[in-house]
């Protein structure tokens, strides 16, 4: 089943294949945003031939926002893939090894463009974080390109394409909430009332993903662990946009992984949780710590503490669910 959303300028279903795709759109740039994620469960299994683990995840769409405008080039550029960051950062890099990149050069060896582009990325969603904003730059540039070049694959091709990225590349293309199965890749949104508050505590330096994973994997010794399924409490909590009950089913695997490397994480766990927040957890692999609070107030509380607390270099508060890239202007 489809259980993709409709993006403008993205056909829902398969392109007709007996129909050539278009080639080149019309349009000289085109923007889209994609949001960040927080994990609000995550049961974590084994390890498969492939590295990757088995797992069952719910995904927030938070509004931190990414941006990729994709720019068509002048004739003498034709071919490469450039990316140009809005604001530099040492951590994010511009080559080949930046996801946005390979996701363009992926749409465009799969339906064979040969035409390039020149990639501007804001970034909102903090780097290295746990907040997928590598796989939201992926997931907004598949659905640019898809756009500036006219190659008119569907969101359910384009899906395809994302999780050859990355696992966590599909769920920003969906947005809203989410379950996420097999490798995180599956996604399948779920039906939830409400507005949820949120304050992200940053840390000064980003978790490696495949670090935090192996270091599960040795906390959790040979006995491979069984994924469990979403709890009934918290889908029915996200029905019924009870946000303290939600709270009381936030659950990660990770989180003790995550802790184990950077055990200061505790500590801005205990300062937001006393400072009023609901509950606070390990956002994916870390190291940002998601604080579910009640309302803005709750949020400014828990902000004000978090910063004069000296453990966290930055705060950020957003609100969720938000809606999947977009196209924008
Ligand atoms: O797919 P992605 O590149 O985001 O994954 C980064 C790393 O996280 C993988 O190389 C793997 O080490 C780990 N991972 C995993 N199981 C998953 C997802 C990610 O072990 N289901």
């Amino acid at each position: 089943m489809n259980h993709l959303r409709a993006v403008p300028g993205v056909p829902a279903g398969p392109r007709d294949p007996s129909t050539p795709p278009p080639r080149s759109g019309s349009a000289s740039s085109v923007r889209v945003e994609a949001p960040g994620k927080v994990n609000l469960f995550l049961s974590v299994g084994a390890s498969g031939t492939d590295g990757y683990h088995q797992l069952t995840t719910v995904f927030q769409a938070v509004r931190l926002i990414e941006t990729v405008t994709a720019r068509r080039q002048s004739a003498r550029d034709h071919g490469t893939v450039t990316l140009t960051l809005e604001e530099p950062d040492a951590d994010v890099p511009t080559d080949a090894s930046n996801l946005a990149v390979r996701a363009a050069e992926l749409l465009a060896e799969t339906t064979g463009v040969s035409e390039g582009v020149d990639l501007l990325l804001r970034k909102r969603v903090p780097v290295a974080g746990g907040m997928a904003g590598g796989s939201a730059d992926a997931a907004a540039t598949l659905v640019a390109c898809n756009i500036l070049w006219g190659t008119g694959l569907s969101l359910l091709e384009l899906s395809a394409l994302a999780a050859r990225l990355g696992a966590d590349v599909p769920f920003p293309l969906t947005g809203a909430t989410a379950v996420g199965s097999g490798r995180g890749d599956l996604v399948t949104p779920i039906m939830t009332r409400g507005s949820y508050h949120w304050v992200f505590a940053l840390a000064e330096e980003g978790l490696s993903t495949p670090a935090v994973f192996r270091r599960f994997d040795e906390l959790t010794g040979t006995g491979a662990p069984a994924v469990r399924d979403v709890p009934e409490a918290l889908t029915s909590a996200l029905r019924a946009g009870d946000a303290p009950a939600l709270a009381a089913s936030l659950h990660n695997d990770l989180q003790a992984a995550a802790l184990d490397l950077r055990p200061e994480l505790a500590q801005v766990i205990a300062v937001a949780e006393e400072a009023g927040a609901l509950r606070a957890i390990v956002s994916g692999s870390g190291p940002t710590i998601a604080a579910l609070v009640e309302n803005p107030a709750g949020a400014q509380r828990v902000s004000r503490a978090l910063m004069a607390s000296g453990l966290v270099t930055d705060v950020l508060r957003a609100d969720a669910p938000v809606a999947g890239a977009r196209v924008v202007g």
